[in-house]
């Protein structure tokens, strides 16, 4: 007989009836009731055993993160808390669990430090299970919109030849023996000798290819490993995030941001359709985290009062010269209080920025566009009619409460001419992206797009606040274990 999920236990079987279910202990009391959890649900379906004619060897070993199954029958539940349990007339163990050395022990509150140096067990607890079924609840709401609006999802390299950022943060990807490379007579690396004939490294964006494919199919999305050698050691940053990255021929820069956040708000209304016990459950966590701060610091909305924010208010748009003039004017600026000062036009913003316009001078999500040409990358739509040296392109980022930066994106220098030029400043070599360049040769358009990093946005809606905590396997700097 085939075994039930405990969601389907617990939310669509009709009790009476005698039903099996296999899953893995959470805690055993009394010598009778075992709670057991499969991952379907959050919520443990309550087994209980019959003791005085259970073997006292069986009853041993039953023991928290054992795995076993259970046949009995489904009743109406006397205690608090649960509709039914099941009253057991058949358990068998399936694998054993040491109770002395099985380290997620629920009584002893594992730290999220101590359970990222478990990450291969740390779904065996509610908070971790509850983080992955949302971040794969989001991950079908991304194709799910982008399907039902006829874009084509594209696969892009992962292996690839350019740096689509220009920022220099790649990992290379080399088949030559480590301490036998191949070298040129002045010394360098023979990369001619490699795998592929050329120096290659792992993508940091899968944008110029995307591009391609949105000038001929129209409307495309990609969402895929990315991968960034920045080496830092942030509760925002990961060596290996993914990354969703649509691209629209047509879209100028204001549709661009319109579909940036209808595709933000589309799939986080899903997402709280879908996983309403799994965020209640967040919320709550949230909320006792809470109690132990100083009135000050305390969140003035739950988390799903922020989601449901996002969902009701347009995100403000703002140009960043208008930014910065708020920055300069605004006091913690005057007082010394950022660590960067912000006095000159044409600098970066810093994330402390940001955070000041996105949480203490908007309140809400932001959309900053115009940036300075100089600190952004080199396939940008150059804006007409600029004074020289104030230079903008065509460029927005999206700052989310809490998060900072969650989407980088632009509409596409679409002008050969100024593109090349542009290249040539930056010392991008044209041979490098002749192919890139061809899409401006062959038939070019107005066209839009951007990225978003998936496991910030699972940060926003789990309200987690470490990036660590919401990928399975996180890679950090000193990081690679499992
Ligand atoms: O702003 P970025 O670098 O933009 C691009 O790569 C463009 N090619 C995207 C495009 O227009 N198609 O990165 C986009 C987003 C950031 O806003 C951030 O959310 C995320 O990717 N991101 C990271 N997430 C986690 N760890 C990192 N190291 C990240 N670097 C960027
Ligand atoms: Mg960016």
């Amino acid at each position: 007989k085939k075994h039930i999920r405990i969601i389907d236990l617990l939310e669509n079987t009709k009790t009476l009836q005698e039903v099996n279910a296999k899953g893995w202990v959470r805690t055993f009391r009394n010598n009778q009731f075992i709670a057991l959890n499969d991952g379907s649900t959050l919520n443990n379906i309550q087994c209980v055993v019959d003791f005085e004619n259970t073997p006292e060897e069986t009853l041993k070993r039953i023991t928290t993160g054992a795995a076993i199954s259970v046949i009995g029958t489904l009743v109406e539940s006397q205690g608090a808390g649960q509709k039914v349990e099941i009253q057991v007339t058949k358990l068998e163990i399936l694998g054993d669990s040491d109770a002395e050395k099985f380290p997620i022990q629920p009584k002893n509150k594992p730290s999220l430090d101590f359970l990222r140096e478990h990450a291969h067990l740390r779904t065996r607890t509610n908070l971790f299970g509850a983080i992955m079924r949302v971040r794969s609840t989001l991950s079908f709401a991304v194709h799910k919109y982008f399907q039902e609006k006829g874009f084509v999802y594209v696969n892009t390299p992962i292996i690839t030849g350019s740096d689509a950022e220009g920022a220099g943060e790649m990992f290379q990807v080399s088949a030559l023996p480590f301490d036998n490379t191949p070298r040129t007579e002045d010394g360098k690396v023979n990369y001619k000798e490699d795998f592929f004939g050329k120096q290659t490294n792992l993508t940091v964006s899968g944008q110029l290819e995307a591009e391609t494919y949105a000038m001929s199919l129209g409307q495309v999305y990609t969402f895929g490993p990315t991968f960034r050698a920045e080496n830092s050691n942030t509760s925002r940053h990961l060596a290996e995030f993914w990354m969703i990255e649509p691209e629209v021929a047509f879209n100028d820069l204001a549709a661009n941001m319109d579909l940036a956040e209808d595709f933000i708000q589309n799939v986080i209304k899903y997402t709280l359709e879908k996983c309403s016990e799994d965020l209640k459950f967040l919320e709550n966590r949230l909320i006792e985290e809470e109690k132990s701060k100083p009135q000050a610091e305390r969140s003035e909305m739950t988390l799903l009062e922020k989601l449901n924010f996002v969902l009701e208010n347009n995100f403000k748009r703002v140009s960043y010269t208008e930014a910065i003039d708020i920055l300069k004017n605004s006091k913690p600026n005057k007082n010394k209080k950022f660590q960067y000062l912000i006095d000159e036009w044409g600098a970066d913003l810093q994330s402390e920025h940001e955070r000041f316009l996105v949480e203490k001078h908007f309140k809400c999500p932001v959309i900053l566009f115009d940036y300075p040409a100089k600190i952004k990358a080199f396939y940008m739509r150059l804006n007409d009619g600029t004074e020289p040296g104030k230079e903008t392109v065509r460029a927005m980022d999206i700052l989310f409460p809490g998060i900072g930066e969650i989407v980088g994106g632009s509409q596409r220098e679409e002008r050969l001419d100024v593109l090349i030029e542009k290249m040539k400043v930056l010392g991008i070599e044209e041979e490098e992206l002749w192919w890139y360049l061809d899409t401006r040769r062959f038939g070019t358009a107005v066209h839009s797009g951007f990225g978003l990093g998936f496991e910030r946005l699972v940060l926003f809606v789990t309200g987690m606040t470490n990036i660590r905590d919401v990928i399975p396997f996180p890679r950090t700097p000193d990081n690679a274990e499992f």
